[in-house]
């Protein structure tokens, strides 16, 4: 376990300056102790190709693990390949800034380490790490890990990359819970840094400490979280979001107004409303309907606004469907 937490702190300098936090991660937790130790990550697969999906694919491609890709059809595989290319030459020409020669190499560098497929049998047989970026449907979920539990190899690790459903819930549609935690990427997922790596109460500690390993290969910072409703971010992040929508159906602030106070006085790159179209209305709806049923959160965070509500039924998901709170030329498109 030390010898694990000394490699995740040589590969990541902001681990070294944290002893006391691994020291109080280690007694927070337990630390149940597997058979399997897949230290070695060296084969990805990433089921679902959409932004999440696309984003974390990439992520990892660029920081030469092999990944396989795997959605239903192979035109939902083409958009999460466009999203990848698309990214790819910001990354590249941020990289190689006057060298389009290196930036072609780079591209075509990371491209190679991707391969996709509508197999989920096929691509599982030698994934060390299978990271899950579906649909937000727990049933959904279930019956994906439950089948790949019988065609992946034992030393498999499973990961969710749910912003909201309990990874212990999840877990519980395979046998290996003690391989199985959540790997939560942030969107944009090559730009934003952290990733949140939460562990059930079941999951060992070889698991999550090869989880912490990945993220720091991918040059990622890592956080550590319980299984709990949000983790970190989204707890704090999404009743925010609730109550600047009180504010403005108070008729107390437009949100422009909101937006401009929390980005100039607050420090933030986008204001809540931004933020709100950016991840998307209806998830943002999802996500609150869904704490609120599980009752583990103060009613009063995750109480219902009418305004959102309203929005999420006439279609204004925010920027994916051209419209929420503010309008977006064609489907992502800029304000
Ligand atoms: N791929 C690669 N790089 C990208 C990118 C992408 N898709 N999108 C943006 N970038 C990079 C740009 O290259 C640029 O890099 P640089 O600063 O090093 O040159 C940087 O991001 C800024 O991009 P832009 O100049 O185009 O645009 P902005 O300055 O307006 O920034 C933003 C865009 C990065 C999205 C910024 O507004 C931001 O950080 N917003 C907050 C995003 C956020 O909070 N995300 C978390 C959402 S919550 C979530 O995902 C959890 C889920 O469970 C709900």
């Amino acid at each position: 376990m030390l010898s694990a937490v000394r490699r995740v702190a040589s590969a990541n300098p902001a681990a070294m300056m944290r002893p006391l936090t691994s020291m109080t991660m280690t007694s927070a937790f337990s630390t149940s102790s597997s058979a399997y130790a897949p230290h070695n990550v060296k084969n990805i697969t990433v089921f679902g190709s959409g932004l999440m999906g696309a984003g974390i694919v990439q992520v990892a491609a660029q920081n030469a693990f092999n990944v396989t890709m795997v959605d239903l059809n192979p035109e939902a595989l083409k958009k999460g390949q466009d999203i990848i290319a698309s990214s790819l030459k910001r990354v590249a020409k941020k990289q190689f800034p006057e060298d389009a020669a290196q930036q072609k190499a780079f591209i075509d560098k990371t491209m190679a380490q991707i391969k996709t497929s509508t197999d989920s049998e096929a691509a599982s047989k030698d994934a060390d790490l299978i990271i899950e970026a579906i649909v937000e449907n727990l049933k959904t979920k279930q019956q994906l890990f439950s089948m790949l539990d019988k065609v992946a190899p034992e030393h498999t690790l499973f990961c969710s990359n749910t912003s909201s459903l309990p990874i212990g819930e999840i877990a519980k549609a395979t046998k290996r819970t003690d391989r199985f935690g959540g790997l939560h990427f942030f969107n944009p997922v090559p730009q934003m840094k952290l990733v949140e790596v939460i562990r059930t109460e079941e999951t060992s500690q070889d698991s999550f400490d090869s989880l912490m390993e990945v993220c720091t290969r991918m040059k990622k910072t890592p956080v550590s979280c319980k299984d709990t409703p949000g983790f970190i971010v989204n707890r704090l992040l999404v009743p925010y979001m609730m109550e600047s929508l009180r504010i403005v159906e108070r008729g107390e602030a437009t949100p422009q107004d909101v937006d401009v106070a929390m980005k100039l006085g607050a420090g933030f790159p986008m204001g809540p409303f931004e933020l709100a179209d950016f991840v998307g209305l209806d998830t943002m709806k999802f996500i609150v309907d869904g704490w609120r049923k599980e009752g583990k959160i103060d009613d009063n965070l995750v109480a219902p606004v009418k305004l959102l509500d309203d929005l999420v039924a006439q279609g204004n998901f925010g920027r994916k469907s051209g419209q929420g709170f503010y309008p977006y030329n064609g489907v992502a498109g800029k304000k």
